[in-house]
């Protein structure tokens, strides 16, 4: 170790990590189920990365981490959880840091009791093993994908982030997406998400939003003429630009060319050139049949004004991400040698037509060749809300691609939560020994979602929570919240579907990450003095002896009907 560095003991270490961890997570607890309470952020990043002056308003879990600076370690470790868990299935991050934070909690409970981190990272494991055996056989396999099922899942999922009186509706253009972009592959269905396109209007109410069979693309700059509409859209892509700096294409060498020019007289000469060298390009890309040219670099005057007079509609300096989606829904081929530009690299749509809307134009590309594409406009007066509703939208498009992927459901409100944490404890009760107490210990994260969910609905889960678990006793299995009744209920009559893949994507994210923590012994800060401390490591014979001495005693103090952190209030 450098002389000029720090290092901070094993037990200091974890003990800091798992508060710091335990109190980023609850960070995501007010916002959690379909009351929760949304965050405003200022400041926030925009999408080059820059710090702007704008703000955020959102209950999103990845948002709310990403945009929070860390200057911590774990702030970062959770924001990379929360991003893994959001790429890998798209919905579901609450859950994830949630868990991390309870499951840390209850480790450093046990830990403070005298059992080593490594003996809870085992039960934890065990844990998560049986958690998958188990959410097997709690699932139910659906088999036909009709439109009220999907949109009970789209709603599970989105609810959160969606306003109620808007909800339904939102919820129907889902459905219609879904149905336009999924296609049937033998096995079942598939849903490819980069078929969807979703605008957004800072114009409107949410309940005037609206499903498009086809491409919109938001276009950045204002158009050359007056055409607005094109049918039977035949469309090339020119990936290069249309003006005079290419005049490489007509050079002999078929290189760029260096022109300098000395006199006064020539600039006129050479404006001229410019002009019909772009012109030429025009009059080629027109030869091609095209009717629609869309381009990510700039087209010079000349030839916008040559395509107008074409009745060819010009899009030029489109963002590249933009381009290739038009280009992948209509069919056509990126071209950037003009020679290379045929009737056959043409994409295709019914119509093509301009439309401005509160000073901004959207291109809408109608019947593309690619009969996938399908495109939600999100409406509202609000930027906040429209941008809220996006994530809730693609939450509902991800939990729907999951499910098409693993066909079985869960139903939430915490009935699945209880439920698990009630079998996981009779497990826990079948294996003995020290891994119990960490298995327990699992189970008792996972019901304190179930109490969250109770506690942003507005009720009291010392209330509700009790009474949920007799009924699972009973074998009433998937009894759960209903946060708009602000009472206990049937989720699966109340349809709260919820994809297995989420579910278990969250536990085992959740996982992980506590592991991670919990193994961390040391932390290091670099090239600063400080002081070393001498370290011990305890031996495997004295672990063992501490944690079976330990045992009867967490045992004892866990077994009064597992008094939760929070019930402590009730029992004085
Ligand atoms: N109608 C409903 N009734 C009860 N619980 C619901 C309902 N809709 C969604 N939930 C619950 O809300 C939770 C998801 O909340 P959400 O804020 O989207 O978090 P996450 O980021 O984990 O997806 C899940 O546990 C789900 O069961
Ligand atoms: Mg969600």
């Amino acid at each position: 170790m450098p002389k000029d560095s720090t290092q901070i003991g094993a037990k200091e270490t974890r003990t800091s990590n798992i508060s710091l961890a335990t109190v980023i997570a609850e960070m995501m607890e007010r916002g959690f189920g379909p009351k929760g309470a949304k965050k405003l952020i200022t400041n926030v990043r925009d999408p080059l990365g820059w710090a702007s002056d704008t703000t955020n308003l959102t209950s999103d879990g990845y948002t709310i981490l990403n945009e929070t600076s860390f200057k911590q370690p774990i702030g970062k470790i959770l924001t990379e959880t929360a991003k893994t868990v959001n790429d890998e299935v798209g919905d579901g991050v609450k859950t994830t840091i949630i868990l991390v934070g309870k499951l840390l909690d209850q480790a450093q409970r046990l830990i403070d009791e005298g059992l080593h981190p490594r003996t809870v990272i085992d039960g934890y494991q065990k844990a998560c093993q049986k958690l998958d055996e188990i959410t097997d056989s709690l699932s139910v396999h659906l088999k036909v994908f009709d439109d009220a099922l999907l949109k009970n899942i789209a709603l599970t999922a989105m609810r959160s982030k969606i306003p109620y009186n808007s909800l339904d509706h939102v919820a129907n253009l889902v459905v219609k997406t879904v149905n336009r972009a999924s296609e049937e592959n033998g096995a079942g269905r598939k849903l490819d998400l980069a078929n969807i396109k979703i605008e957004k209007q800072v114009n409107g109410l949410l309940s005037q939003s609206y499903f498009f069979d086809g491409w919109i693309v938001a276009y950045p700059t204002s158009r050359y003429g007056m055409i607005d509409r094109v049918e039977n859209a035949r469309i090339a892509f020119i990936t290069r630009p249309v003006d005079a700096f290419s005049m490489g294409d007509y050079s002999a060498k078929g290189d760029f060319v260096k022109i300098e020019v000395t006199k006064k007289e020539h600039v006129n000469a050479f404006s001229e050139k410019e002009k019909s060298i772009a012109l030429k390009m025009a009059q080629k890309i027109a030869a091609s049949g095209a009717n629609v040219v869309i381009s990510n670099w700039n087209i010079d005057e000349a030839a916008l004004e040559y395509f107008s007079s074409k009745g060819i509609l010009a899009f030029k300096r489109l963002l590249m991400p933009d381009l290739s989606r038009i280009q992948k829904a209509t069919g056509g081929l990126f071209v950037e040698r003009l020679d290379d530009l045929t009737p056959e690299s043409l994409g295709t749509s019914k119509l093509v037509y301009i439309e401005k809307m509160n000073d901004k134009e959207y291109a809408f590309f109608k019947g593309c060749q690619n009969p996938k594409a399908a495109s939600i406009m999100l409406r509202s007066g609000s930027a906040f809300l429209v941008d809220e509703a996006e994530r809730g939208v693609k939450d509902a498009l991800s939990a729907i691609k999951e499910t098409f992927k693993d066909p079985r459901v869960v139903f939430g409100g915490g009935a699945f939560e209880v439920e698990a944490a009630s079998q996981l404890k009779t497990y826990a009760q079948e294996i003995g020994k020290r891994d119990q107490l960490a298995i327990n210990a699992f189970a008792k994260a996972l019901e304190e979602l179930c109490v969250l969910l109770c506690r942003n609905a507005g009720t009291n889960p010392l209330d509700i929570l009790p009474e949920i678990k007799t009924r699972h006793e009973q074998g009433e299995k998937w009894v759960g919240i209903d946060p708009y009744k602000r009472n206990i209920g049937n989720m699966k009559d109340l349809n709260v579907y919820e994809p297995v893949r989420v579910k278990l994507q969250a536990i085992n994210a959740a996982f992980e990450t506590v592991e991670m923590l919990l193994r961390i012994d040391y932390s290091i800060t670099a090239k600063l003095s400080g002081e070393k401390k001498p370290h011990k490591e305890k031996t495997a014979e004295e672990i063992e002896k501490l944690e079976q001495d330990m045992i009867p005693k967490v045992l004892e103090q866990t077994s009064d009907k597992y008094v939760q952190p929070w019930e402590k209030g009730l029992q004085k």
